[in-house]
């Protein structure tokens, strides 16, 4: 089943297919290995490490060693080597983007676009670190001083997902580091060939051995590196960018530990279209915010509410601009969509389209797989566009996770803020409108944590990125990124005279 793909590294020792931990690559104990397939073609073309609880707990004792130094070197050598880090990120970027593409599957334009944002975040967090301020309070009674001060919290554990392979672990390392935390972290089982490399680029910006380890694991074994993380009482932070029923699993236990957790869950994201909005701008608002990444973004536009009076012109442009989108392997010059993770992707979105048609929903465009001689492979969808949308439908409940735009039509503002805050979810929600009363309106009334005014394009190192409700709580980016990361010391000081 092995293909041989050529990788075309120009450095071919960033395929790393061990784990890292105190300072050393390593087998997992067992010797077990973890089958690492292309999405674009479902076949092998790398095996990593597939760790069990000998190799988490080895990673937990090496970032324990290593904490006492780490967090005692100062703000200015953290920042040091984060620069050294985020320039060796950015040098290599394009090894970086082709080992994202080959186990993602992102065109490799994106998957460039993807290192340049992972690497902004390690830049933004070596800024942070020697901003990492305390405060003196007045004092409130003679002869005292009051003074907080922030530290480390300790050892974080990261659990990345595989739809940034690169982003998401970049944005969780960076500010644990920056802060004075050593770091164990498992990238998720489709995807780890980009952490590693990451790592090893880490290990030559000279970050001292143990500060950052790595684990990779298979789905099975990932319970297992995940539980005993869980139970260690060493481990004082998780931070996890996943599903909601995970997340509320790690929330459940890590309550014994009472450990920290900074959790980026589920989307639903609305997609409001009203009727005095510039209607070119939000088509391209939302084909940037829908089909990046094909769709697989916790913030993408799940459900895309239009008023009634602009449907059908906004409708026609939108058909327009998806009849122009080109699917294909992450390789092909053309390609702006690649294929899905996996056969479980192609069909939870194939369930949405079934479902809703079924209800009496209108296919506009696409609604089932692709295969053609540019795109040819098991996992590619064409992209999708259902009119007539109900909140009936599951795809009204579900996040999609593919290139799925489904629309709604709505009559007033009041009804369509009910209807977009009728989820359980609240990470990020979108609306265009050229009314300026209205945009305050509408923002203080939306459920979420990312709002997107006029703007499909939100993520940024420099902002905070969060979710409310079930889409969790913490922060990523941002001066408030790095508080998750910090715990607050309270020092009074008496007797001053
Ligand atoms: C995500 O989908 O989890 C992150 C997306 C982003 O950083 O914009």
């Amino acid at each position: 089943m092995n293909e041989s793909i050529p990788l075309q590294l120009q450095r071919a020792d960033l395929l790393c297919r061990q784990n890292f931990i105190a300072g050393q690559w390593c087998d997992s104990a067992a010797g077990g290995q973890l089958a690492v397939s292309n999405p674009a073609t479902d076949t092998v073309f790398a095996q990593v490490a597939n760790s069990d609880q000998q190799d988490a707990l080895a990673a937990v004792d090496a970032a324990q060693a290593a904490l006492p130094r780490w967090r005692a070197q100062t703000a200015r050598a953290r920042s040091q080597l984060l620069k050294q880090w985020h320039r060796l990120i950015l040098a290599n970027s394009e090894d970086l983007a082709t080992l994202m593409s080959l186990e993602q599957g992102k065109p490799l334009a994106e998957a460039r676009a993807e290192v340049a944002y992972g690497a902004s975040y390690v830049e933004w967090f070596a800024e942070e670190a020697v901003r990492a301020r305390g405060d003196i309070l007045p004092a409130l009674a003679p002869g005292k001083l009051q003074m907080v001060v922030k530290e480390p919290i300790g050892v974080v554990a990261a659990i990345t997902p595989w739809n940034f392979p690169l982003a998401m672990i970049a944005r969780k390392l960076a500010p644990a580091l920056a802060a004075g935390c050593t770091v164990i972290a498992k990238p998720a089982e489709d995807t780890p060939l980009t952490a590693l490399a990451l790592v090893k680029l880490a290990e030559e910006a000279g970050f001292p051995a143990g500060t950052i380890n790595i684990v990779s694991a298979s789905r099975e074994s990932t319970a297992t590196v995940v539980d005993c993380w869980l139970r260690d009482g060493r481990v004082r932070k998780i931070t996890f960018t996943g599903s909601t029923p995970v997340g509320k699993h790690l929330a459940r236990e890590s309550a014994d530990t009472l450990k920290k957790l900074s959790l980026e869950l589920g989307g639903n994201a609305p997609f409001i279209v009203f009727a005095d909005a510039d209607l070119d701008a939000a088509v391209s608002g939302l084909m940037a915010a829908k089909f990046r990444n094909g769709g697989q973004t916790c913030v993408c536009p799940n459900r895309v509410y239009v008023h009634s009076d602009v449907m059908a012109a906004f409708t026609e442009k939108l058909q327009a601009q998806v009849e122009q989108l080109s699917v294909g392997p992450a390789t092909h010059p053309a390609a702006t969509i690649g294929p899905m993770i996996n056969r479980r992707a192609i069909d939870k979105i194939q369930r949405h389209v079934d479902n809703a048609v079924a209800q009496g929903a209108r296919l506009v465009a696409g609604g089932q797989p692709l295969r053609n001689a540019i795109a040819d492979g098991p996992f590619y969808f064409a992209p999708t566009i259902l009119a007539d949308v109900t909140t009936a439908m599951e795809v009204c409940h579900e996040e999609t996770f593919g290139p799925l735009v489904p629309l709604f039509r709505f009559h007033s503002e009041s009804d369509v803020i009910e209807q977009a805050n009728a989820t359980p979810f609240g990470l990020a929600a979108y609306f265009y409108t050229q009314d300026p009363s209205r945009i305050w309106r509408v923002s203080s009334a939306l459920q979420a944590g990312v709002i997107g005014i006029n703007e499909g394009a939100v993520a940024s190192e420099a902002a905070p990125f969060g979710g409310a409700k079930e889409s969790g709580y913490g922060r990523e980016g941002s001066h408030y990124g790095l508080d998750d990361y910090q715990n607050i010391k309270y020092l009074c000081q008496g007797n001053l005279g």
